[in-house]
């Protein structure tokens, strides 16, 4: 008998991991792997949370988290997309975006039922499904069509266990991002075929071309949607590990009582801390966007520099999606070489799916120094 379960040992390990473990044995490495803000969170924020501590906010909370900040997301949602939450019934404040996924899909998948991902995807999507008993199904996205999911690459996947279709945009790893056409294309599908869609919206406010639509605001699809949000990406608070989830009442009432028994609730000083961001944070957002921009602005330059290398211009979050089709190697090997003769850190597209081969997610998360410094490097090897 093996010890470990067969639901844990079927998980496959994170290809991102393999390029990780290994940058400790290379020194002076630009690690362009990151996926987070390289900022630190807003001081303000930290202060306020830290005087919110001290002030007694130490205990549980309800599972749902505090009234107060559920009150906050429930107008920001009104305010950006035109739709109403309640905040006593339709939201939950979760640790992260992460667990916030883990309890929808928990809460919404019974076992063999199928959910579609688009490929290239964030393989936390995979692990969870997996977990929770369900089946990915992967349906390819194409780098001449954006990357984006459409209704014709969904169709042939559709069988009568297909339970829920995830979207990602702005997206990791692809940097795509769907326009109201594309939204209204995948809710058509949704509805016609009565499926949930999970939209993760993490990176709503990394967006260098228009606002973020959420697709729970299209007609008829706020009920069948569970939006999935965070504060990491948005305010640079990924340690603070806080998140949350928008639906109908009877799946936000299942995730609460899960809630209960994965982490009962989540910090209560990140959630203070969190209000303090919905509150205050629009000025820190914004100055953290325009450094987003005048980094992508540079990558972009460098790659356009580099004609072994290409890519398609990301919509939004942080992430370029390196085509090295030209280099006719894997993406693995590429980025081993990369690593060990660059002392660049990049993630193989292949650890994204199989559409993600010939491609390296590369972060531009780091100073422009580095973005500079990281392509003189790959050039002196190419
Ligand atoms: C697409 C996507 N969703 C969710 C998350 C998780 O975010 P959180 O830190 O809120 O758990 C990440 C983090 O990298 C992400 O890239």
């Amino acid at each position: 008998m093996n010890i470990c379960s067969d639901r844990v040992l079927q998980i496959p390990r994170s290809g991102i991991r393999e390029i990780f473990d290994l940058i400790p044995e290379f020194k002076d490495v630009v690690n362009l792997c990151i996926g987070e803000p390289d900022f630190t969170t807003p001081s303000f924020i930290i202060k306020k949370a830290f005087e919110a501590a001290q002030s007694g906010a130490t205990h549980y909370t309800a599972n749902a988290g505090f009234l107060e900040l559920r009150e906050q997301i429930s107008e920001k949602y009104k305010e950006e997309q035109g739709i109403h939450y309640a905040p006593d019934e339709e939201i939950i404040i979760t640790m992260g975006a992460m667990e916030a996924l883990f309890l929808s899909l928990m809460t919404i998948i019974n076992p063999g039922e199928e959910v579609i991902l688009p490929d290239p995807f964030w393989p936390n999507y995979e692990a969870q499904i997996l977990i929770a008993g369900g089946k990915p199904v992967f349906v390819p996205t194409k780098e001449e069509e954006g990357w984006v999911l459409t209704a014709e690459r969904i169709m042939p996947y559709l069988t009568s266990k297909t339970k829920a279709i995830i979207i990602n945009s702005p997206s990791n790893p692809t940097g795509c991002a769907y326009s109201l056409h594309q939204l209204e294309q995948i809710a058509r599908v949704a509805k016609d075929k009565n499926l949930i869609v999970i939209s993760d919206e993490c990176y709503e406010k990394i967006i260098y071309e228009g606002k973020h639509r959420s697709i729970a605001s299209l007609e008829g699809m706020q009920p069948r949607t569970i939006v999935i949000n965070s504060f990491s990406k948005t305010y640079a608070m990924t340690g603070w590990r806080i998140g949350y989830a928008l639906g109908s009442k009877d799946i936000i009432k299942q995730m609460a009582k899960l809630q209960e028994d994965v982490a009962s609730c989540a910090s209560s000083v990140s959630q203070k801390a969190a209000i303090v961001a919905l509150k205050e944070g629009n000025d820190s957002v914004e100055k953290m966007l325009q450094r987003y921009k005048v980094r992508r602005d540079l990558i972009l330059e460098e790659i356009e520099k580099t004609p072994e290398i290409s890519c398609l211009p990301p919509r939004g979050a942080f992430y370029i999606f390196l085509n090295i089709k030209k280099l006719n190697q894997s993406s693995r090997d590429v980025a081993l070489k990369w690593l060990k003769e660059a002392r660049v850190a990049t993630v193989p597209g292949s650890s994204f799916g199989k559409e993600g081969e010939g491609y390296l997610r590369v972060s531009f998360s780091v100073s422009e120094d580095k973005i500079k410094e990281a392509f003189e490097r790959i050039r002196g090897i190419l």
